[in-house]
């Protein structure tokens, strides 16, 4: 399923080469993207999947701006991304990070967690921050009365709902969602990935889906990038990807996967 519409994001022959001083004279480089082009159309989930160091984190980072690449443009919304400053960038494009433990603040309630984010972006009307927290709260299935919780005070599915909250309380047309679930009890997986489902289809988000797990890729991606050492070796509609795999560093991720994908939990049983 391809929308129509134009891309929310865009990488044009983007690369990432790390150079690091090895001696005076000498500099070992190691390169981390190596000239891919992808986009993003807007209500598209695009999956991004390989082995562990083949660039799947350093895109990312450079789609969201965290990062700059060493060749190669990024446009957001057909404007190139350097052109905004970090906070313009924020309230188009948030990133939803694997361990929701890590990503909070322990000391923070989830209430100033979310609040912070609104006060961060100049909303200074202390109403309309509380209308726009309870509502953030609504939209993923959280209650009111977990405002006043710390993330100690919450279950692991719970705080990837904050993480999710806070991603989307600016309301930002792209969410880069980097292994949102890998983290939490297989239970709980299928929930997040179902509340991440219903989120695009009420929001018209376009998602870009970084995961390990292939079952969770196809439950999730409307079209599948395969990255391999730095680049995109595949890229096709994801129902085709899967059923006719081309590549052959593809079809060996998708054997290697085949364990894994029949044990894993079908995330399209579940409901909310
Ligand atoms: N800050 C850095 N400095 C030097 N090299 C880096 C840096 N970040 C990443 N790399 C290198 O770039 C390559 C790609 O790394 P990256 O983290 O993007 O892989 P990944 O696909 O996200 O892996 P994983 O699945 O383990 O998260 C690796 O060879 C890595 O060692
Ligand atoms: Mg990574």
């Amino acid at each position: 399923m391809n929308t129509e519409s134009h891309p929310v994001i865009q990488a044009q022959s983007v690369s990432r080469v790390f150079s690091r001083r090895r001696g005076i004279f000498s500099w070992q480089h190691t390169v981390g993207v190596a000239g891919v082009s992808l986009e993003l159309g807007q209500g598209e989930i695009v999956g991004l999947v390989g082995e562990s160091g083949s660039g799947k984190t350093t895109l990312s980072r450079m789609l969201m701006g965290l990062d700059k690449p060493t060749a190669g443009e990024i446009l957001l919304l057909g404007r190139p991304l350097a052109q905004f400053s970090r906070l313009e960038r924020a309230r188009h494009i948030q990133m939803v990070y694997q361990d929701p433990y890590s990503s909070l603040n322990p000391a923070r309630t989830v209430g100033t967690v979310l609040d912070h984010a609104l006060v961060v972006h100049g909303i200074s009307d202390a109403q309309d921050r509380r209308r726009r927290v309870a509502q953030a709260l609504e939209l993923v299935g959280l209650l009111p009365r977990h405002a006043a919780n710390l993330p100690s005070q919450l279950s692991g599915g719970q705080r990837q709902r904050v993480v999710i909250a806070r991603a989307l309380i600016l309301q930002p047309k792209v969410v880069i969602c980097d292994e949102p679930t890998s983290a939490l009890d297989v239970s709980i997986q299928a929930q997040i990935l179902n509340l991440l489902l219903e989120l695009r289809a009420r929001l018209g988000l376009s998602y870009l889906f970084v995961s390990h797990n292939l079952a969770v890729v196809e439950h999730m991606a409307t079209r599948v990038a395969v990255m391999y050492a730095g680049r995109v070796v595949e890229m096709n509609e994801a129902e085709e990807l899967f059923r006719r795999p081309r590549h052959p560093y593809t079809r060996l991720l998708a054997n290697s996967g085949g364990d894994s994908r029949r044990e894993a939990q079908r995330p399209a049983s579940a409901s909310l």
